[in-house]
């Protein structure tokens, strides 16, 4: 065996793991849905468990709503409501589940999980309603964008 090509076939090996390792983190395990929208496809269990926390981004931002249109505004129960859908939520997801997610669910996710921090942190600091309403617009505008894009379909 000639040293040179093997050493050559390792580096040849490498680059493609590392471009399948690439692809897949942008691509994420995906195909395309019968409405339109691009296909995620999860294992069961790891489908319910972003539909659980789909279901918590919802009760959070139903939680900052309900406070600032009621007359006592309990900003506490606000600011829990909103830091409960922090970057802390988002700390325990799987890596392999990551690499199965594209790359804009991602970012959009990881976006939405931030700005529940900063708008936690803004209603601690007395920011109006128009300015909370303003980043929950800015929020709820990517639920809506993310909705229109992904779908989820499970593997065995
Ligand atoms: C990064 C993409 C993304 C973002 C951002 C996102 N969602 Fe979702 N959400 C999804 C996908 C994908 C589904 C599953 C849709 C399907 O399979 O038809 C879903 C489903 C849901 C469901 C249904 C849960 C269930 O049990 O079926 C709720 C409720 C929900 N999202 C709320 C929200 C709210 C509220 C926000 C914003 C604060 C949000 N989502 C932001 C991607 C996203």
């Amino acid at each position: 065996m000639n040293w040179r090509v093997l050493g050559l076939g390792t580096a040849v090996l490498w680059m493609v793991t590392v471009g399948v390792i690439v692809a897949l983190f942008v691509q994420g395990h995906t195909r395309p849905g019968a409405d339109g929208r691009t296909e995620i496809l999860l294992a069961p269990a790891e489908r319910d468990l972003i539909l659980a926390e789909m279901r918590q981004l919802l009760k959070s931002v139903h939680g900052v709503v309900t406070v600032l249109g009621s007359p006592d505004q309990h900003l506490k129960a606000a600011e829990a409501a909103a830091r409960s859908a922090g970057m802390a939520m988002a700390a325990d997801v799987n890596p392999a589940v990551m690499l199965k997610l594209p790359l804009p669910f991602k970012q959009m996710g990881m976006s939405i999980h931030k700005d529940m921090d900063h708008l936690a942190d803004g209603i601690a600091q007395g920011e109006s309603s128009v300015q909370i309403l303003n980043r929950l617009s800015s929020m709820t505008s990517r639920c809506t964008t993310c909705h229109d894009m992904y779908r989820f379909a499970t593997t065995k």
